[in-house]
């Protein structure tokens, strides 16, 4: 199922796939997605849900996966990879792309107005807290909290968004 509400804007150069085996993707209210962002079904069995006001800018790739949950108002920065996914790889005598998948880490969960910075990766497991921010070329497993700034490889908490004195 795929689901777009009417007031998202998607530009005619993105690449949204529908989805596939009964999973569900879903565009919410008022969000935009720049041009060449692909939404690529494959790696699992998860749904993808972009929550409202969300804003995906140019060249940033979401694998399903084990699935993608995006809060309200979260910004993903261009050339961001979001691959809740990873290929089973461990028998050295059979090729990576004929051993399937890994076990699910429980997919991507990134909260409301969290600022994901340009050239982004978020992997399976990953979990973003509330107005949390990444700084840009981070790579990110498990968990950062909440009004956190985290940047690195990988990500680490740096400081914590705190209004100015
Ligand atoms: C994370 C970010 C918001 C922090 O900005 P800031 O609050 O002004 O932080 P500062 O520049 O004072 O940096 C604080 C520390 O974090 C480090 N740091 C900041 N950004 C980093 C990054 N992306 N990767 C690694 N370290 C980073 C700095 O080197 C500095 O370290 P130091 O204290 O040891 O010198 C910013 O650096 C960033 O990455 N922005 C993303 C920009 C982007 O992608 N824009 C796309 C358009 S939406």
């Amino acid at each position: 199922m795929l689901a777009i509400s009417p007031s998202a804007q998607i530009s005619k150069l993105a690449d949204i796939e529908d989805s596939v085996r009964g999973t569900k993707i879903t565009i919410g209210d008022g969000v935009f997605i720049d041009s060449f962002v692909k939404l690529r079904v494959a790696g699992g069995m998860g749904d993808v849900t972009i929550g409202p006001n969300c804003y995906i800018n140019a060249g940033s790739v979401l694998y399903s996966g084990n699935g993608i949950t995006l809060g309200e108002y979260v910004l993903i920065a261009a050339n961001c990879t979001l691959a809740p996914t990873n290929h089973e790889y461990r028998d050295p005598d059979v090729v990576i792309r004929k051993q399937g998948f890994a076990p699910s880490r429980g997919g991507i969960v990134v909260e409301d107005d969290v600022w994901i910075g340009a050239n982004s990766v978020l992997l399976d497991g990953t979990r973003i807290g509330r107005g949390a921010i990444v700084g840009a070329g981070s790579v990110v497993r498990g968990e950062l909290p909440a009004y956190s700034i985290s940047a690195g490889n990988p990500a680490k908490v740096l400081k914590w968004r705190k209004k100015p004195a």
